[in-house]
């Protein structure tokens, strides 16, 4: 056949675990004969990949929609047709009201179905199609394993989701009730995946889940037994090529104490982590079902400094959940003094349709939020510069992703996961170099060659008696 491939534009909202995701959706319709497209215009299929985890997700879908209408009629124009999908946690959350609403839309699919893709569009043709089922099966066993599509994408670093789902019903999210509950993939598929991605040039994994530290994959022994995420770690630290591992997101409940061990023995784990609390009040921590206490947060991370005291913090935080006095406030811009985060998101509390809380009294009004919002990122902004400026003449190792600001720079990550950028030849992209921070901004670094080979991990170069580092929002 000679007819030329149709084309697909994904716009990815929201969180790594849909950047993966959109990975998956092109490479399930590459099969399809679609290839991806970075140009609307020229789109025979737009999917939205969508996240509704905070507000006006729904609205915001509803305009971006307005949007492609306007292209799709464009397009109708010189007789090209334009179908439009609409994925993710949106998807699973509206359903029919999508197409009720935007009847332009063709196609409504939620994250546990994409391996459905092709069926789903074929049906899509005749009329509009809505599948939001938590279908049994596991959708992972189904998608065709990762392709040279994502790789094309991401250089030499990959997201790979091993874990999706959560079980902890924070009285806030709607992760439970988008993504379901907790599904860990089999170690063997998520070794295998690994060993295709390092093969083509992949030298870090970010290994992805909503509860990624609650994984629990059954074993290469038929299922008999399961290996807990330390496990999987120190498998896929095996696998040549793969230098750098990272994971995200954690629930401090789920930091067990061989997770902990394997940021001090295994070298391949970066020394950053991401383990969000939400809140410094005991009292508010209870209402969200956090299912922990301030002092128990506090301590976890001390242990974890204990074996590896460079560790960059990263955290989540809410303000203005139902009910947060300013003394509650206050307990958590004390938490975020006294762990003293490298970097850390923060955002207003937004009601979440379904949610305990969105029912609970109390609700604190927009302008405390808003001063509270900007109290907090202030002070989260501070912590971030310091430890950027402390990076300042310190050797490390970077591994180089792309090209950088300027020309004839590149840009890679820390250890710590801040950008840094570097005068540096396109043959060194792919590799990891030892540089020196020879100054730092608010969100990343600058620096310089030392040496100029390759060298490999594993120097003490990164470590600090801070144990803080600062990174950038990767998504
Ligand atoms: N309102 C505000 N922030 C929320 N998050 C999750 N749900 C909500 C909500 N309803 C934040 C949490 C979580 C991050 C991914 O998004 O901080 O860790
Ligand atoms: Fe949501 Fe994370 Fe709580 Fe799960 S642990 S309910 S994903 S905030």
């Amino acid at each position: 056949m000679t007819a030329s491939r149709k084309k697909l534009f994904v716009k990815t909202f929201g969180c790594q675990m849909n950047v993966y995701d959109s990975g998956r959706m092109i490479d399930a319709l590459a099969g399809e004969g679609f290839e991806s497209t970075d140009s609307i215009d020229e789109a025979d299929l737009v999917i939205l990949n969508t996240c509704h985890i905070r507000e006006k997700a729904a609205e915001k879908v509803y305009s971006e929609i307005g949007r492609i209408r306007a292209v799709k009629e464009a397009r109708a124009q010189s007789g090209k047709d334009t179908m439009i999908g609409v994925a993710g946690c949106v998807a699973q959350a509206e359903g029919e009201e999508i197409v009720r609403r935007a009847p332009v839309v063709d196609m409504v699919v939620g994250p546990q179905s994409y391996h459905r893709l092709p069926e789903l569009l074929a049906q899509a043709r005749d009329r509009a199609v809505v599948e939001t089922e938590f279908p049994v099966e596991d959708k992972f066993d189904h998608l065709p394993a990762a392709t040279g599509t994502r790789l094309r994408m991401g250089g030499p670093t990959a997201f790979l989701t091993i874990q999706e789902g959560c079980d902890k019903f924070c009285t806030f999210c709607v992760v439970p009730y988008t993504r379901g509950a907790e599904v860990s993939r089999p170690v063997g598929a998520i070794l295998e995946e690994a060993r295709h991605l390092a093969g083509a040039g992949v030298r870090e994994i970010t290994l992805l889940g909503q509860n990624v530290n609650a994984y629990h994959g059954a074993d290469r022994d038929g299922g008999l037994r399961t290996v807990g995420l330390a496990g999987l770690i120190e498998a896929l630290s095996r696998i040549d090529g793969i230098e750098r591992i990272r994971y995200t997101t954690s629930h401090p409940r789920d930091m067990d104490d061989d997770l902990i061990a394997a940021h001090r023995d295994i070298p391949q784990l970066m020394p950053y982590l991401h383990l969000p609390v939400q809140s410094g009040s005991d009292r508010i921590l209870a209402a969200m079902n956090r299912k922990h206490r301030r002092d128990e947060y506090i301590a976890l991370i001390e242990r974890i400094r204990a074996v590896r005291p460079d560790i960059a913090m990263s955290g989540d935080f809410i303000v203005g959940f139902p009910g947060e006095t300013d003394a509650d406030f206050a307990d958590t811009m004390d938490l975020v003094r006294r762990v003293a985060y490298a970097q850390a998101y923060s955002f207003k509390y937004s009601p979440r349709p379904g949610t305990p809380a969105a029912a609970m009294d109390d609700q604190v009004p927009e302008p405390v939020m808003k001063e509270r919002l900007a109290a907090l990122q202030a002070l989260i902004d501070q912590g971030q510069k310091a430890f950027n400026a402390a990076m300042v003449g310190r050797t490390i190792p970077v591994l180089f992703e792309k090209p950088g600001r300027k020309p004839g720079q590149l840009v890679g990550r820390s250890p710590y996961l801040q950008p840094v950028n570097v005068d540096a030849p396109e043959s060194l992209r792919g590799q990891i170099v030892e540089v020196r921070v020879t100054s730092a901004g608010p969100n990343s670094l600058f620096a310089e060659r030392v040496g100029g080979g390759t060298q490999s991990e594993g120097t003490d170069s990164g470590r600090t008696d801070s144990g803080r580092a600062a990174m950038e929002a990767v998504s």
